[in-house]
């Protein structure tokens, strides 16, 4: 007899396959198995994981596309933001998990289910994602953490598990890494990865290209364009934010741009050594950033600088639904509205740098910046300026020169 019904974040590899199963035989739920496709590759076919969830004895097994939503209401914030975890990491699973969480939650309370599980271990930053926004969504749900419960501590007592159960177990040799992909990019770890000192080998990326390799394409100039903060085209071709995202990780992954190798302060309290590849949004806030140098005035630049660190830290600790991160998003998005205009990029062996930028709402004046005869700086004005500027130092080291006198 079932005692409820459970949703349980589904992604068809290993771990959750077994957590269908267990589920259904220790706490005798009936199994809601969910796919949130958030532009990850996939090894099967969604078709495929769908159908697999049944077969495993899922009630009902869904595949929820939410391209479009994650681009616009999760990415687009933090390209907005500059959104960067001590100041490397930009954000690629940590954006993707409240999203996951908030579609478990509005499917839970449309079947009527009291559960939601995920498949995250005990070590990780995930299992806080998803259970702080769940809680933040719908607090009366439980939540079940399966991987932190069983003691089927290695792969292989899980295969035995798999193939006791008839779960259909991965035929290809185990991947040496775990990896978690989305459309903004991919986070790989394990293996040899753990060693901080051991060079990552090629094989951990997928899309990116050795930028040593003999031959790596010439220098490419790309021209992205930005309206009120947010890109809209790419060399003058105008496109949704999914498209631009997926299109400029096909033009900047060949150069080898955007590979960040980090050892990172878990929100648990572990180090650990990630490698990622995210070629598309690094070019994007590569580009962004450029833009906003040319278009924000100082002092909110200034101010905005401090809270994208405070933002993206919320956000990698899973508060993505709390207030203060929901006060800083205002800010943030008050300060976008003249972030228009066109950033031209040079992608290069490695390397994405800014080569030139214009905007209708430019701040930079040639006429103050200027050293030749154009210049129409009031020089003068600076004297008391300065003068006044240095005041309350100026008094301090009278002082101070006061005290060695004496
Ligand atoms: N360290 C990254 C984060 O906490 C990625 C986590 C998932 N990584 C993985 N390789 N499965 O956001």
């Amino acid at each position: 007899m079932s005692k409820g019904i459970c949703i349980l974040a589904y992604s068809g590899g290993l771990d959750t396959s077994v957590c269908i199963r267990w589920i259904i035989e220790n706490y005798h739920l009936d199994v809601i198995a969910c796919v949130v496709d958030v532009g990850q590759e996939q090894d099967e076919d969604l078709d495929a994981i769908q159908k697999k969830a049944l077969q495993i004895g899922a009630v009902e097994s869904l595949v929820l596309d939410v391209k479009d939503e994650f681009a616009h209401e999760y990415v687009a914030l933090s390209l907005m933001t500059n959104g960067m975890y001590e100041n490397k990491y930009p954000l690629v699973s940590a954006l993707s998990r409240p999203l996951i969480s908030k579609r478990l939650v509005a499917l839970a309370q449309e079947r009527g289910a009291n559960y939601i599980a995920h498949g995250c271990t005990g070590k990780g930053n995930d299992q806080v994602r998803f259970e702080t926004s769940i809680a933040a969504l719908d607090p009366s749900l439980t939540i079940l953490g399966p991987v932190r419960e069983w003691d089927l501590t290695s792969r292989e007592a899980e295969m035995d598990y798999a193939e006791k159960h008839g779960i259909p177990v991965p035929t290809t040799k185990k991947k040496p890494y775990s990896v978690d992909d989305n459309m903004v990019g991919r986070a790989i770890e394990c293996g040899v990865l753990e060693d901080p000192n051991t060079a990552p080998p090629e094989d951990v990326y997928t899309i990116t290209q050795d930028p040593k390799r003999a031959d790596a394409p010439d220098e490419e100039l790309v021209t992205i364009s930005f309206e009120g903060g947010l890109p809209t085209a790419i060399n003058g071709e105008k496109m949704s934010l999914v498209d631009l995202l997926v299109k400029l990780n096909l033009i900047a992954g060949p150069h080898g741009v955007g590979r960040i190798d980090m050892v990172e302060n878990r929100l648990i309290g572990v180090k650990s050594r990630e490698i990622y590849e995210a070629p598309g949004m690094m070019a994007l806030i590569t580009a962004h950033k450029s833009l906003e140098e040319l278009t924000l005035e100082r002092e909110t630049m200034h101010f905005k600088l401090g809270l994208e660190q405070e933002w993206s830290r919320l956000v990698y600790f899973g508060k993505w639904f709390s207030p203060l991160k929901q006060a800083i998003d205002a800010f943030i998005a008050s300060t976008q509205t003249f972030v228009t205009g066109d950033v031209r990029l040079s992608l290069y062996r490695g390397n994405c740098v800014t080569v030139g930028r214009t905007s209708p709402y430019s701040l930079y004046d040639f006429g103050l910046a200027t050293y030749d005869s154009a210049d129409q700086f009031n020089h003068k004005a600076a004297k008391g300026f300065m003068e006044l500027y240095s005041l309350p130092i100026r008094v301090w080291a009278q002082m101070q020169s006061g005290l060695h006198d004496s």
